[in-house]
């Protein structure tokens, strides 16, 4: 790297010339080559399997340091937002880049209140999706029908953001509390005006007209927490699925629900629903878990310990230890015993000291201990990962935004490394073998 100059660079030599790469640096020091031009300058570009490597834009909003286990929404830290927020005003400060004052956040509550209901045809969806259907394929299929309900505004998104993203964040709950409402045969549970945001998805969860549910301040406190923490994440899988599609031009409502399909696969946001399945498992096979843990060692079992491992934190996902002490406040404060608690932390205490892992930098992740709060709320495992992508709208729309207006942005369109057959003249079907 060349040193000379305050504008770094990094030099690259190739078939016998030298070029000369800028080396941007961010506002943590963040260094990462500039290789905009690298195709037009040397004609060659770079292979990065799962852009472990690559920066895939610059943003403002989530900042993640994988080897202090930091991570910080529009500069807060994740531990003060989690413990001083409300879910509300976290949204609002990822959409904003400000933390709202009292009349802000009341006026951002009261758009969240208004929008609250569901277009009445939209309800009849639900009618036509099997009992058994996975609630993140409903929630994909019902927020990319927005569109058709409220193609307003859909052409001019960022000058409509606040009102776009209002009614996203506001109606994502219905159609998750609906789904499973219809799951179980429960009659739906509309929206009350006098509720919280998430008072609100609590109560069209679990009221029932024999009935009445009655809003835990713990519990409301404990599911805004968690919806905090999964709120944003820089340029993780599903929020490169709702960049990549925004980049076409397409709507906020198909980029999110692309989001939501990318998150459902058990690699990412659906791994907080196998954690529990594999918790099961150990529970149900006389918590044998050296059976589980070499099936995860072995390299011909394709089975992979849920919950563990991520691409950046290379130490405690910073998120993963909030939850883990939320777990016991919550089953102590609901006088709840929960023996998969107990298998999770055991789990844990053996692969942090097993080299294997330990070698590999796998630790618990946000999703090995979200699950077990979930149950202690009464949340379903079906419906795990709907949560997660409840916490995670107001930072996939803040992504989306800031790529909109961003003007540097082009559509994404990645290139390859050909190595398929060269060039053969064609065979007519009679000459085929
Ligand atoms: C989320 O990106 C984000 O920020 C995501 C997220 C967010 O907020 O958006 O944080 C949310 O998705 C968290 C991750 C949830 N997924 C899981 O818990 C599934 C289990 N974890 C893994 O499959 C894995 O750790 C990933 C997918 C999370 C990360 O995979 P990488 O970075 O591609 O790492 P890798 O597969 O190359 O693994 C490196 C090594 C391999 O061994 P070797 O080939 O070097 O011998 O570590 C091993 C892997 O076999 N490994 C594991 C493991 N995770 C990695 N071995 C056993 N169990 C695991 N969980």
């Amino acid at each position: 790297m060349n040193h000379t100059n305050t504008n770094p660079t990094a030099e690259l030599l190739l078939d016998g010339a030298r070029y000369s790469l800028p080396i941007l640096i961010g506002s943590e020091g963040e260094r990462t080559i500039d290789i905009r031009q690298l195709l037009d300058t040397t004609g060659y570009t770079v292979l990065d399997n799962g852009f472990k490597n690559s920066a895939s834009c610059t943003s403002r909003i989530t900042y993640l340091d994988g080897n202090k286990g930091i991570l910080r929404y529009r500069g807060y830290a994740i531990e003060d937002l989690a413990e001083n927020c409300t879910f509300v005003e976290v949204a609002y400060l990822l959409l904003h880049d400000e933390l709202p004052n009292q009349k802000e956040l009341d006026d951002f509550r009261t758009l969240l209140a208004d929008f609250a209901l569901l277009h009445e045809d939209m309800i009849h969806f639900f009618d036509h999706f099997p009992a058994s259907a996975a609630p993140m394929s409903i929630l994909s299929v019902m927020v990319n029908s927005l569109v058709n309900f409220y193609p307003e505004m859909s052409n001019n998104p960022c000058e409509n953001i606040d009102i776009i993203a209002c009614r996203l964040i506001s109606k994502i709950r219905a159609i998750a509390a609906f789904s499973y409402k219809m799951s179980i045969g429960e009659p739906l549970i509309y929206p009350r005006h006098d509720l919280t945001y998430v008072g609100n998805f609590l109560n069209m969860m679990f009221d029932r007209p024999v009935r009445p549910y009655t809003v835990q301040p713990e519990v409301e406190r404990a599911l805004n927490k968690l919806l905090i923490l999964h709120a944003d994440h820089e340029q993780n899988c599903s929020t490169s699925a709702v960049r990549l599609v925004g980049s076409s031009g397409g709507s906020l409502y198909t980029s999110i629900s692309a989001g939501i399909n990318a998150l459902a696969g058990p690699l990412h946001g659906g791994a907080n629903e196998a954690v529990i399945h594999m918790l099961e498992d150990i529970h149900a096979d006389n918590n044998d878990y050296m059976k589980y843990i070499n099936k995860a060692k072995d390299k011909n079992d394709p089975f992979r310990l849920s919950g563990f491992g991520h691409r950046v934190y290379r130490t405690y996902d910073p998120r993963g230890t909030i939850i883990r002490e939320a777990c016991d406040e919550i089953l102590k404060t609901l006088d709840l015993q929960d023996p998969l608690l107990e298998i999770a932390k055991n789990l844990e205490e053996i692969v942090l000291n097993d080299s294997h892992f330990v070698k590999r930098n796998l630790y618990p992740n946000v999703d090995f201990y979200s699950g077990i709060i979930y149950r202690a709320l009464g949340i379903p495992t079906t419906m795990f990962t709907v949560m997660f992508a409840l916490g995670r709208l107001p930072g996939w729309i803040a992504q989306w935004k800031e790529m909109h207006e961003d003007k540097s942005t082009k559509i994404y369109r990645p290139r390859q490394l050909y190595i398929g057959s060269t060039y053969r003249p064609f065979i007519p079907m009679e000459e085929r073998g």
